[in-house]
């Protein structure tokens, strides 16, 4: 059978693939940063040229003004087929701080069965495994057994703007029967799970500005506002210490978990002791009133990101700076508009700042979050595979992270996707060390092979 070829393909181009991967991870596609926009580039040309060589049609960079191309290929026409769109991104994020990394990031090393790189699982390697089964299937299963649309992007990581445009304005190119996604994590090893849920995010800049230079703090302190002292009123005003966000209407919206889902959650195999070792604290904290899963995957949160202003240089300085700033966000559950999120947090920004200062709010990307139905042909087509790929059948979970484009398909394609996360939780995605288990990779693209078989039926 056709499948039995696929799979026997896959056995014997496993180490060609892991090359493959490996050199994908060697172009520093940062799409943050102009330094790298050549090697962004690079990136998708390296996949436009993957998709031609494996035997893909209609395979084009999609180029904007401004930004990183987009990438997008069809497999050959499969009459009286369904149609499946594939989503992945070839953006990373930055590498910095270097310090903690033990291998350099952009040099795919094995370590202990894992590849280690940035972009390993996020999303180099998990949107791989969708072309390496894309292959198999034309190389030696006779053909795609179904039609298959592949859209890869390069500006995940920096909230772009070129893709929600494109996909508003190619309902027909884009038009499918079921979308996939890649980008996720497992449950734990040896758990696969599908995702029907993902947090949404509203994200923010706060600048301080208070006198017009920066002042000795011993002539002028305490009796002119300190941009960075009122910084910390205003940041400390947003949780309270049962850990819920304090603006006023933030949580109108927010429906109160469905009883079944506590109860789903809380039979799933978690151990706080664990996870506490796993990422290295001491205590956990949140929201008063739900466990660790539940405010991990379903209660909204508010996070600082960075900060600045003032001295932060060896030794001592006393200064009044005359500017401060902060990267915030509140991550969003279903119901949850970002920008009604905007308008409120601006409100209340307004009513804690002290006097002495002004405040300037920012606003960087915003995606509403996800949930997408769990009884439907594609979740139990993408059972039968995961199962066959990982020899276990998955759990449903939700989770934290956010991937706008979710929402962008539910919109203007009127689909749900399928999120398949090869992942795991402690892969590092973001941080030093990134990592994507290699056995995952191969069960994933397996899976992969298997899920376009499944949705053909
Ligand atoms: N792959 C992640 C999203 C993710 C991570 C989902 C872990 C589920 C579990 C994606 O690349 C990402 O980093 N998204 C950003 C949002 C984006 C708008 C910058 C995020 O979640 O911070
Ligand atoms: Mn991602
Ligand atoms: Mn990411």
């Amino acid at each position: 059978m056709a499948i039995d070829r696929v799979d026997a393909y896959l056995v014997a181009h496993a180490a060609d693939f892991e090359d493959q991967l490996k050199a994908l991870l060697r172009i520093p596609s940062i799409s943050a940063q102009p330094d790298h926009d050549a090697d962004t580039r690079r990136s998708a040309e390296f996949l436009r040229d993957d998709l031609r060589r494996i035997g893909l049609e209609s395979v084009e960079l999609i180029e904007f003004p401004q930004g990183h191309p987009l990438l997008y290929a069809e497999g050959p026409q499969v009459a009286g087929r369904p149609t499946v769109l594939i989503y992945g991104h070839y953006d990373v994020q930055p590498p910095e701080p270097l310090e903690p990394w033990h291998t350099a990031p952009f040099e795919p090393t094995v370590v202990g069965g894992n590849l280690v790189a940035r972009g390993a699982t996020d999303d180099k390697g998990q949107m791989f495994t969708h072309l390496k089964a894309a292959e198999a299937w034309l190389q030696a299963g006779g053909g795609l057994p179904i039609n298959v649309k592949f859209l890869i992007e390069g500006e995940e990581e920096v909230g772009g703007a070129n893709l929600a445009e494109y996909v508003a304005a190619h309902r027909d190119r884009l038009a499918c029967d079921y979308a996939v996604i890649s980008d996720t994590s497992q449950f734990a090893p040896g758990i696969p799970a599908i995702t029907y849920g993902l947090k949404g995010m509203a994200y923010f800049e706060l600048i301080v500005h208070g006198a017009k230079s920066d002042l000795h703090s011993g002539m002028f302190g305490g009796t002119v506002a300190n941009p960075l002292n009122a910084l910390a009123t205003i940041l400390a005003s947003l949780k309270g210490p049962d850990g819920r966000v304090q603006i006023d209407g933030f949580y109108d919206s927010v429906r109160p978990l469905e009883t079944w889902e506590r109860a789903e959650f809380a039979k799933l195999p978690f151990s706080e002791a664990d996870f506490l070792a796993k990422v290295g604290s001491s205590s956990l904290e949140g929201e008063a009133g739900y466990t660790t899963l539940e405010r991990r995957w379903a209660r909204p949160t508010c996070d600082v990101h960075g900060l600045f202003g003032g001295y932060s240089g060896p030794g001592p300085k006393t200064v009044l700076p005359r500017m401060a700033g902060a990267k915030l966000s509140f991550r969003l559950v279903p119901h949850q508009d970002p920008e009604q999120v905007a308008k409120q947090f601006r409100s209340h920004v307004a009513r804690v700042t002290p006097p002495g200062v002004t405040v300037e709010v920012i606003e960087h990307h915003g995606a509403p979050a996800v949930l997408v139905s769990v009884d439907s042909p594609g979740v139990r087509a993408a059972s039968r595979a995961i199962e066959a790929g990982f020899g276990k059948p998955p759990i449903l979970m939700r989770e934290g992270g956010s991937i706008p484009v979710v929402g962008l398909f539910k919109e203007h394609l009127g689909v749900d996707t399928l999120l398949l996360g090869w992942g795991q939780d402690d892969d590092n995605l973001h941080g030093p060390n990134e990592k994507f288990s290699l056995a995952d990779f191969h069960r994933g693209i397996k899976a992969s092979a298997h899920l376009l078989l499944e949705l053909a039926r």
